[in-house]
């Protein structure tokens, strides 16, 4: 046997594969197929903080195992840095601090001591009731795919294998271990799937499979979307492995599936049933070796690497780290109102001010489920201002149960911020045992809540409504009677440092939505929770609303800052492989800001049924004050193909097409153009 050495190129590894596969028992190539967790372990390891799963590897043959831990938020092991959750980062609209922050994850996994990332998640947020919406970036297949492609990019970096999950149609989370999604070719290929191929086109080595069905087949055994689409449409040439505990519900089903690994232990992968599948003929020896095979050229093709840099322990959580925690919660934050600029607040006119909520004071950094981290501190809310302001203002904390004290503190401030919204109780991952997360089954806050928002409003006109959520919120029952409303997210474990600087304006927010928030639950697609059965269409989100003429609350893609941006001059130039588009974005107000440009195509002269617009193009520029900057973004012609059932293939329609530049998804912040193919 060949020794296994750094710098090893493709060539030399396919080689050391090959000649292993060669010499190995079936027992040793189905220890490649599985994780070494043991159950208790994982069960035990919820809400303590988790550890690393190892998979079998081969000391025989030098196969080092895969060693995987879990995100998003970061690693979900002790003492990491805790980002906001992926749904903030989204609405970051900032490619480049996901690349940052899936650096940061990759640093900290091998600090670790692991090698495999679980923490690409990027199912679709088809309806916000999604309790698992916090771990994705949003409702558009592009936002998500561009997003997922940057954390694997920063992740991989470190030679830790990226896993993107959960593949796929996986967006309902109560009815998660049964439901059987319906879908038509056409919506799975263009809605459900492009962010998964992005992923894929990108780089990322693993992928985990979803616990739900897709068509009648459960995710895990799906050969339809593991063997024709991802391996053989898409050409992917790492590892599929199940998700946990669940994801596997025979031999036979997930090897013949193209479910390489099963874990995070053996159940249906021991290799007693494995072999008795094989004498009966159910599973072939290809199979087996293709599977091992994955495993192994994968790990090789990571441990062989050279490292950019070493790791060590003190990287962990460490200070430079917890920074891009920081700009993470800085730039996601989205003012949604402000009247009369009450925001920022100036704190020479302030002497007292008063802060509402129970979720002021808690650690709320998103769900207790398998992305929950454990982080050295979290800056609450209250803290964050505290910091702040030190002694210079009176800050007075009122839990809000009382209405008289509510009442009287309300009218004596100068201003007041209610700190609302969500917690682990009401969406995340469902773990039936602990009693916590899954879906939403009422959109708008809490009763108590809105009692809170209106009394407080109705004695104080510097009001400020700061959201805590992983999704939509529907506020029409309170949103006209306060003047200032602020999407704050799952911050992090710096989010009330960031919102403190929002408030007293160090920061300019510049966040915009990466989902719609409707006015009312009937305007959305149907939802249920507890389906054993459901059907997903071809609209949701902003296509949907565009389709149906409904108006939304407030559109994707919409956020406001301190200052105001205008546009001007679009441009647009095809040439043989590309649309090139380009406008003038001149910041008009007086204090610096970012602005995030998107970029929609509309299709209105298209033969077949196609959404109004989709987004294909976005970035994130910072402007001073009166500084102007030519911004161009490119769109590939593949981009704008629909997916024919019939020819089964991706086609380009030769039409006009209208383009679509500016600062939201609203007709009345877009500028636009038409070119022809
Ligand atoms: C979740 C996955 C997660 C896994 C391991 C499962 O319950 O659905 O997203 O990666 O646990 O933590």
């Amino acid at each position: 046997m060949n020794e296994i050495k750094k710098g090893m190129n493709e060539e030399e590894i396919e080689n050391y594969v090959k000649e292993v596969l060669e010499h190995m028992s079936l027992k040793e190539k189905v220890y490649q197929m599985i994780g070494n967790g043991l159950i208790l372990k994982v069960l035990k390891d919820r809400g303590v903080g988790r550890r690393v799963y190892d998979g079998a590897g081969s000391k025989k043959f030098k196969i080092p195992s895969f060693k995987f831990t879990d995100g998003p938020r970061g690693v979900v092991i002790p003492g990491s840095t805790c980002f906001p959750v992926s749904i903030a980062r989204g609405a970051s609209w900032d490619v480049n601090l996901e690349q940052n922050i899936g650096n940061v994850i990759g640093k900290e996994v091998r600090a670790h001591g692991g090698n495999l990332f679980g923490g690409v998640c990027i199912n679709l947020l088809r309806h916000p009731s999604w309790g698992r919406a916090q771990e994705t970036y949003g409702e558009d297949p592009f936002l998500i795919g561009e997003f997922g492609a940057a954390l694997t990019r920063g992740v991989q970096k470190h030679n830790v294998m990226a896993t993107a999950k959960h593949f796929a149609a996986n967006s309902i989370e109560t009815a998660r271990f049964k439901v059987n999604v319906k879908i038509d070719e056409r919506t799975l290929r263009e809605v459900y799937l492009p962010h998964f191929k992005r992923c894929v086109e990108e780089g990322c080595v693993t992928i985990m499979t979803a616990y739900n069905k897709v068509r009648g087949e459960y995710c895990g055994h799906n050969k339809y979307l593991l063997r024709n689409i991802l391996k053989s449409d898409w050409n992917f040439q790492g590892f599929v492995h199940s998700d946990w505990m669940r994801g596997v519900k025979s031999t036979m089903g997930g090897i013949t599936g193209g479910l390489d690994v099963e874990m995070p232990r053996a159940k249906y992968y021991k290799y007693r049933k494995v072999k008795k599948a094989l004498q009966q003929g159910n599973i072939s020896q290809a199979m087996i070796d293709e599977a091992a095979g994955r495993v192994m050229r994968t790990i090789l093709h990571y441990v062989t690497k050279e490292d950019p840099q070493t790791y060590e322990p003190a990287l962990i959580g460490c200070e430079e780290h917890c920074k891009i925690a920081l700009e993470a919660a800085e730039k996601s934050m989205v003012l949604l109102k402000n009247e009369q600029n009450i925001l920022p607040l100036n704190k020479n006119k302030i002497k007292r001010m008063a802060i509402f909520g129970r979720l002021a004071i808690i650690k709320n950094t998103g769900d207790h489920g398998s992305s929950n981290v454990s982080t050295k501190y979290v800056i609450t809310p209250l803290k964050g201002i505290q910091n702040y302001l030190g002694d210079s203002i009176q800050i007075l904390y009122n839990e809000g149960s009382d209405k008289e004290s509510v009442k009287s503190v309300a009218k004596e401030v100068d201003a007041a911020i209610l700190i609302v919204g969500l917690d682990h109780k009401d969406e995340g991952e469902f773990i039936r045992e602990l009693k916590i997360g899954g879906d939403r089954e009422n959109l708008s806050l809490h009763d108590n809540e809105i009692e809170l928002i209106k009394l407080v409003a109705s004695e104080n006109q510097n009001c400020v409504v700061v959201l805590i959520g992983g999704s939509a919120i529907i506020m029409e029952e309170w949103k006209d009677q306060v003047p200032v409303i602020l999407m704050a997210w799952y911050s992090g474990m710096e989010g009330g440092n960031a919102l403190a600087r929002i408030i007293f304006g160090d920061v300019n927010p510049g966040g915009k939505l990466p989902f719609t928030i409707p006015k009312d639950p009937n305007h959305l697609p149907f939802f249920d929770k507890d389906a054993d059965e459901i059907e997903y269409g071809y609209y949701h989100g902003y296509t949907l609303f565009e389709k149906s003429g409904f108006e939304p609350a407030f559109a994707f893609g919409f956020g406001l800052t301190y200052t105001s941006f205008n546009y001007n001059n679009l441009q647009v130039d095809v040439n043989d492989e590309k649309v090139l588009a380009s406008v003038e974005v001149k910041n008009t107000g007086k204090t610096a800001g970012d602005e995030i440009i998107q970029l929609y195509i509309g299709f209105e002269q298209s033969q077949i049924d196609r959404p109004v617009k989709l987004l294909k193009g976005f970035t994130r520029v910072h402007l001073e004050p009166n500084e102007n900057k030519h911004v161009m973004i490119e769109v590939s012609k593949e981009n704008l193909a629909w997916y024919n059932p019939n020819s089964k293939s991706w086609e380009v329609e030769q039409i006009t097409y209208t383009l679509y530049m500016g600062g939201s998804s609203r007709a009345k912040d877009l500028l636009s153009t038409q070119f022809t193919l």
